[in-house]
């Protein structure tokens, strides 16, 4: 087993427990990691696994790295892929980590400008040598978008009297473009400005206790929601409207038999929906189709003011619609789903795969992937097939599916994301940490899953990205430390060791084993 930082080895008895119920087959790829619940980041034997960039890493004279990173995206500068730019998100920061602050507690607004900072996303440009991969501070191409920058509505439509937003927040997962710009979502954005409804033509504001931010910031929650879509080399942002406005997870990019841009979207909620947006064109997303599906009927149902009658009762416009696309979604006969996060294709079947995480709710803790195939194998196509692709559990091994990433042989390689104060709370014994999964969809090794790596307390892994020769995976650490009550005692010392506060970081991955599987 490797490790980033040092740490005590693991018991034998602990090593021995390493294919217990991650694999019913006797023959595996490579020795996976057992269960831990030790402090660090820890990889299976011939893996390797080192820091790229941390939290509050100078990205220039002015820009810091943001916390709590969530996706990736890898843009070359090269043509063997050792230069990239690397677009990271910034899903959401830690008052106590940030300044001692308890979450829901009164903060300034000095304080909460400084919060802001924290979030949104960073461009920072990384090299690889002599096999290994750094970040290279002030490079021309560093910046940050922050929860305090301006940013458009596409075609500066006018939202709650205004053609930009304050800033992007809890950008989760996202997407990359044809025309290579980055999609960034925006999640949980109640938690800063709270939410509002739309019921019979009545829109009513509905506070969040969590951070607040309305509290000194007079932003409307119609304002976040959307998915972001950047400019990688400028820096410039627009917030997508035809994509709709609900807690974005992820936006999934392909294109359809007639050259036409599909983007594939799970809205994270208990019941929320599975979404997709089929462009009018190749070349852009500013005209377009927006539906949700009916995994009962194998339906995508258009959300199109024109011609649903339910949306004229419900709606004054296609432009309300899209702001509640939640909403309207509902009403049309979306499938409530088991809060839809990460979606990904199979680069080899074509098919989509849903990680549905979980609905604690609803009795469901462990979550599944859901697997949609296309009618006829197209991606514009309205109606297809769903089902079970597999069940978390005990007998599985994984709980609560999140992140995931196909590689160019058509393995998947999905994160768990447990939450921090469930798996105190005892909800997932035996489970360990969060993990990085390798899953063969075919070959000799099909229907197994095995445990790459090993997150440090608290944290989940998030973004998981190859580099463009599939040698390096990088990933994202999110939230080590996240129990944390008071900073003296941290609940995460990752990855600077003890007497440190934990810090949320991007790791590159490497190692014999990871070519031998992705080559
Ligand atoms: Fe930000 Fe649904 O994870
Ligand atoms: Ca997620
Ligand atoms: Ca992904
Ligand atoms: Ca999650």
């Amino acid at each position: 087993m490797g490790r980033v930082s040092a740490g005590v080895a693991l018991s034998g008895a602990l090593l021995e427990t390493a294919c217990s119920h991650l694999s019913t087959s006797m023959a595996v790829p490579f020795h996976p990691l057992p269960t831990t619940t030790e402090d660090n980041f820890i990889t299976a034997d011939g893996f390797t696994a080192d820091v790229l960039i941390r939290w509050r890493d100078p990205l220039n004279t002015k820009d810091k790295f943001g916390t709590n990173n969530d996706f990736l995206c890898f843009i070359p500068l090269n043509t063997d892929g050792t230069n990239a730019l690397l677009w990271v998100n910034h899903e959401y920061m830690h008052p106590v980590l940030i300044h001692n602050r308890k979450m829901n507690s009164p903060r300034t607004k000095a304080e909460m400008s400084l919060e802001q900072l924290e979030i949104g996303g960073s461009l920072v440009e990384i090299i690889k040598r002599n096999g290994k991969w750094s970040y290279v501070p002030n490079s021309k191409y560093n910046r940050r978008i922050t929860a305090q920058t301006k940013i458009p509505f596409q075609k500066n439509t006018r939202i709650m009297n205004a053609t930009s937003a304050y800033g992007m927040v809890t950008n989760c997962s996202g997407g990359y473009t044809p025309w290579k710009t980055i999609l960034t979502c925006e999640e949980n954005y109640d938690i800063y400005y709270g939410n509002s409804t739309y019921i019979n033509k009545k829109r009513q504001f509905v506070p969040q206790k969590k951070m607040n931010w309305y509290e000194h910031f007079n932003h409307p929650p119609e304002h976040y929601g959307w998915v972001v879509e950047v400019e990688p080399f400028t820096g410039h942002a627009t917030k997508l409207i035809t994509l709709g406005r609900f807690e974005h997870e992820s936006a999934t990019v392909t294109t359809g038999k007639s050259g036409k841009v599909v983007v594939y979207m799970g809205e994270d909620r208990r019941g929320g929906g599975i979404f997709k947006f089929v462009s009018d064109s190749g070349k852009n997303l500013d005209k377009g189709t927006l539906y949700v599906a009916n995994t009962d009927k194998g339906q995508w149902i258009a959300l199109d003011y024109a011609t649903n009658p339910i949306l004229k009762k419900h709606f004054n416009s296609q432009l309300e619609v899209l702001i509640y696309a939640s909403y309207a979604a509902e009403l049309v006969g979306g499938t409530a789903q088991d809060r839809p996060e990460d979606v990904e294709i199979d680069p080899i079947t074509g098919a989509i795969v849903v990680a549905l995480t979980n609905n604690i709710d609803q009795g469901n803790l462990y979550g599944s992937l859901l697997k949609i195939e296309e009618d006829s194998g197209d991606h514009e196509s309205l109606t297809f097939k769903a089902s079970t692709l597999m069940s978390g559990g005990m007998e599985s091994g994984f709980a609560c599916p999140d992140n995931m990433v196909f590689d160019g042989k058509g393995n998947l390689w999905m994160t768990s994301d447990m939450a921090e104060y469930d798996m105190r709370d005892g909800k997932y014994p035996g489970f360990g940490n969060n993990s990085l999964f390798y899953i063969p969809l075919k070959g000799p090794y099909a229907g197994g899953i095995y445990r790459v790596a090993s997150a440090p307390c608290d944290a989940e892994f998030t973004g998981p990205t190859f580099s463009s020769d599939s040698k390096t995976l990088f990933l994202s650490v999110q939230h080590p430390g996240a129990l944390t009550k008071d900073p003296s005692a941290p609940t995460s010392t990752w990855p600077d060791g003890p007497g440190q506060l934990p810090k949320s970081s991007v790791v590159a991955i490497q190692g014999p084993q990871l070519e031998k599987l992705t080559l």
